[in-house]
């Protein structure tokens, strides 16, 4: 990528305790250094009320472009769906909507119909889907402008797929929408750069990489 603003997604799935949170958050607010790019943070729904204020802090005195984003959304609007939490209800504390991950498609047979709902929600409350999709051949709905190419072989394996083959799915996935493509799978500080160097990517989501705020840091101010 030749803008050199990188967008940053750090998945931290279904990990860290509201104390573990905390902490994480005091250290990657130490450490973070000055950054062009975008950072979006992304713990799971428990840990959302207690992120938001601090990521507000770090956007006000650190002066960067940091958001906080939920890991998924509910297809149902506000009612009597218990466990759900619907997309409205994160209107006013999230930004971004992580959407289609395919753990989510794995384990909670989430098929493209059910997404299609999830994005238009999300869009109805205002938060910006971050699409995921594992191969070219994904769908992307319709009103979606960021998704993530995340191949599965790559997602948690310390395998991530080569830069060459990642800016070229990304590259197919563009011809289809006007979208900006992350890439997501196995992220290191010293891949990093290799996957936003290239013209299609324009960033990535980070998953184990995220969990030792210090790996996360070096992630970040490697992008650039
Ligand atoms: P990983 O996960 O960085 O652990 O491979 C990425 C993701 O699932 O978003």
């Amino acid at each position: 990528m030749n803008d050199p603003h990188p967008i940053i997604v750090v998945n931290l799935k279904a990990n860290k305790s509201s104390e573990q949170m905390a902490a994480w958050l005091d250290e990657f607010s130490e450490v973070l250094q000055s950054f062009q790019g975008t950072i979006v943070v992304c713990p799971s729904f428990p840990i959302l009320t207690i992120t938001h204020p601090k990521i507000e802090e770090i956007k006000k005195n650190k002066s960067i472009n940091i958001h906080l984003g939920s890991q998924d959304v509910s297809q149902f609007e506000q009612g009597p769906y218990t466990g759900e939490v619907a997309a409205s209800q994160l209107k006013g504390l999230c930004t971004f909507a992580i959407i289609g991950h395919s753990e989510r498609r794995q384990n909670f047979s989430e098929n493209q119909e059910t997404l299609t709902k999830k994005v238009k929600n999300a869009k109805n409350a205002g938060l910006e889907p971050i699409f995921c999709v594992q191969d070219q051949a994904g769908e992307i709905p319709e009103g979606v402008t960021t998704v993530a190419y995340e191949p599965i072989f790559a997602i948690g394996t310390g395998n991530p797929d080569t830069p060459e083959n990642a800016d070229q799915v990304a590259a197919v996935l563009k011809q289809k929408r006007d979208v900006s493509i992350l890439y997501g799978g196995s992220v290191t500080p010293d891949n990093i750069r290799l996957f936003t160097e290239k013209e299609n990517i324009a960033g990535a989501i980070v998953g184990s990489g995220s969990l030792d705020p210090q790996n996360l840091i070096k992630i970040i101010h490697n992008s650039i």
